[in-house]
């Protein structure tokens, strides 16, 4: 929320004075889908390119200070300590400086690509969340939110990995060939001997990351398992616990954590398999060196510095080839989590300002269904809506009152385009609602749910969640006439209690209330109530009635209702069955005229005195 909160303790980890705001990322994705992945990515990393050249060239230049420290080391034994021809003194100062230099440039390349890597990790991160704010409703219906929050972390660190750690692991490759040429300078055969192990390191690790690979894959997807498992228990505990089957969860969660343990199990069998091996072998190459080198430096062919400097570039290319292998297996990782990103960000939603598309002004809340033909995306649903006509004077109350799963809060998601029409049109005022920017649409049209989604703020925050900037005057007005005011001041920080997550500390009648609080305040020429007063005990309602009578008159409003007592509220009742209005009229024409009308009312009165019961228990 926009205002600060009442006590801000100072930490030292939180830039003072600064409010965080979301800044809309510095590039995109290059949305050409026969590029290669990392092509396509190419924006992001050239929107960072300043540090991520300092980043790597300072790398470089680090890299090429450290080589030239054990050909010094070598000069040093043979003509000062050995040789007596040079004072010792020079080369300590030499390889003191390079020391000192390689460890500021490496420092600062350190942080450059740190900073580079986050700066990568965060614009990914904003490009995802600011797709996903995009995403129409129907795109949401089929994709597990699980499914997305990881496509939102552990991929992103994956990409994020690659992008920025493959060049730097490149970079010190290439000094491996500086190391190298250096040998070479130093003697030829001694040189090609060291080098022999090399390439069995390289292949022995790269065959470490490729079955090492499979094993981070399942041991990934394990951990989701398990996380899903304990994301289930904890958010729907409720549930868990009135059917007793706290044991059945406690076995899933142990098979899960069973397998999680296997993979790991296994991970680490294969490194400790892996890495003696690597280590040993290059054990091999000092001792070979030892050999052939001990046999020269006794045979007076060789200075015994250059077995010092030997031990000491073998001990340095060890680690870039060694990094070879995780190279390989951080890009075929990269590669799978970025297509799994780009799933994600090819799809586009339907739901878009329409080029030209206008604003809706002075809302007067005149609303017609125009003959609409309505079935949800994907597949072969049955046809919700069929027909549907509508049509709702300014300041009008109309009750739609249907069997479950007929097709009304469809009717309400149509008016705010959650989805879009078949057939026919949806027109506010005059204007097709596609013809609307979706700003202006949905400022105009109020909705309160059923099930209200209250956030872990507090009770204040929550109730001007469309008006941050209102002041908490009307904000207790707003409260008052939901009825919400008294429970409210009841609760120990009245207005600043935070509500705990998913609003689980309040009773779904209160809830209701805080949402029907937040939507008033907004003040909405258009309003659809979706059977938003059905949680809330009918002597509670009786309250509200009043309070919602008053609003209801100065707006158009749209009620979905049950109860005898919210459908008298309305001017107008019409009752939709098998996609379409089937009678319209006052409560008393339709109770006379339409067998069906008495029907759902009498079904609809059954529950509510089942659902009470059930609460009384
Ligand atoms: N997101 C969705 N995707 C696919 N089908 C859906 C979706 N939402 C609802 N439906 C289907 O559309 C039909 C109408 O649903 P709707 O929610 O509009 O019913 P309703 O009249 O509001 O019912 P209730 O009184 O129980 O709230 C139902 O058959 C339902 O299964
Ligand atoms: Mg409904």
């Amino acid at each position: 929320m926009s205002r600060p909160a009442a006590s801000k303790t100072a930490d030292p980890f939180t830039p003072l004075a600064e409010e965080p705001r979301y800044e809309p990322p510095r590039a995109g994705i290059d949305s050409d889908t026969s590029k290669s992945w990392l092509r396509r990515a190419m924006p992001i990393v050239k929107a960072h390119k300043l540090s991520f050249f300092l980043a790597l060239s300072l790398s470089f230049v680090g890299l090429v200070l450290q080589v030239q420290i054990p050909n010094l080391l070598n000069r040093a034994i043979d003509t000062a300590i050995v040789g007596h021809r040079a004072p010792l003194s020079f080369y300590v100062y030499w390889i003191l400086a390079l020391g000192v230099l390689g460890g500021i440039s490496s420092y600062i390349s350190r942080l450059a690509i740190y900073k580079t890597a986050y700066s990568i990790e965060f614009d990914l991160r904003n490009i995802i969340y600011e797709h996903l704010a995009k995403m129409s409703f129907s795109f949401y219906d089929r994709v597990q939110s699980g499914q997305l929050i990881s496509r939102a972390n552990s991929d992103i660190r994956s990409v994020q990995m690659y992008m920025t750690f493959a060049p730097l692991i490149l970079v010190q490759c290439s000094i491996a060939l500086v190391a190298f040429a250096f040998m070479l300078s130093i003697n030829v055969p001694l040189a090609i001997v060291a080098m022999l192990t090399m390439p069995l390191i390289y292949f022995v690790s790269v065959k470490m990351r490729k079955s090492m690979f499979p094993v981070s894959w399942i041991i990934q997807a394990r951990l989701a398992d398990v996380a899903t498992i304990v994301d289930e228990n904890v958010n729907g505990v409720r549930v868990v616990k009135s059917f007793a089957a706290e044991d059945q969860q406690l076995r899933a969660l142990a098979n899960a954590a069973t397998r999680l343990e296997w993979s790991y199990v296994k991970d680490a069998d294969l490194r400790a398999r892996f890495t003696p091996a690597v280590q040993n072998l290059s054990q091999v190459g000092l001792v070979l060196v030892l050999l052939f080198g001990g046999y020269m430096v006794i045979h007076g062919q060789l200075g015994l510095g250059a077995i010092l400097a030997f031990n000491a570039y073998l001990l340095m290319m060890q680690v870039p080839f060694n990094m070879l292998g995780m190279l390989i297996m951080m890009s075929q990782r990269a590669a799978a989590s970025a297509d799994r990103i780009y799933e994600i960000l090819d799809e586009h939603s339907e739901i878009v300002d329409r080029p030209g598309a206008v604003d809706l002004v002075e809302c007067r809340g005149e609303v017609h269904f125009e003959r609409v033909g309505f079935s949800y995306p994907g597949g072969d649903r049955p046809r919700v809506l069929d027909g549907f006509e509508l049509r709702i004077a300014p300041g009008e109350t109309v009750a739609i009152v249907g069997r479950t799963g007929t097709g009304k809060s469809t009717v309400a998601r149509l008016l705010t385009r959650f989805y879009d029409v078949d057939e026919g049109a949806v027109r506010i005022d005059g204007h097709d609602v596609r013809d609307l920017t979706l700003a202006s649409l949905r400022a105009s049209v109020g909705v309160v749910l059923d099930e209200p989604f209250l956030f872990s703020v507090s009770i204040r925050d929550n109730i001007a969640y469309g008006r941050p900037t209102a002041t908490l005057e009307e904000v207790r007005r707003a409260a008052r006439a939901a009825n919400a005011e008294e429970f409210i001041e009841e609760l120990p920080e009245g207005y600043e209690t935070i509500v705990g997550e998913r609003g689980y500390t309040l009773s779904g009648g209160q809830r209701q209330r805080i949402a029907i609080a937040r939507a008033l305040l907004v003040n909405p020429p258009i309003l659809i109530l979706d059977d938003a007063t059905s949680a809330i005990d009918v002597h509670v309602e009786q309250k509200i009635h009043d309070a919602l009578s008053r609003l209801m008159a100065s707006r158009t409003t749209l009620v979905i209702a049950h109860r005898l007592s919210t459908i008298s509220l309305a001017d107008r009742v019409v009752l939709l069955d098998r996609g379409r209005i089937v009678a319209d009229g006052t409560h008393a024409e339709l109770l006379e005229s339409d067998p069906l009308y008495a029907e759902v009312l009498a079904k609809a009165a059954e529950d509510d005195l089942t659902r009470s019961e059930v609460g009384r228990l």
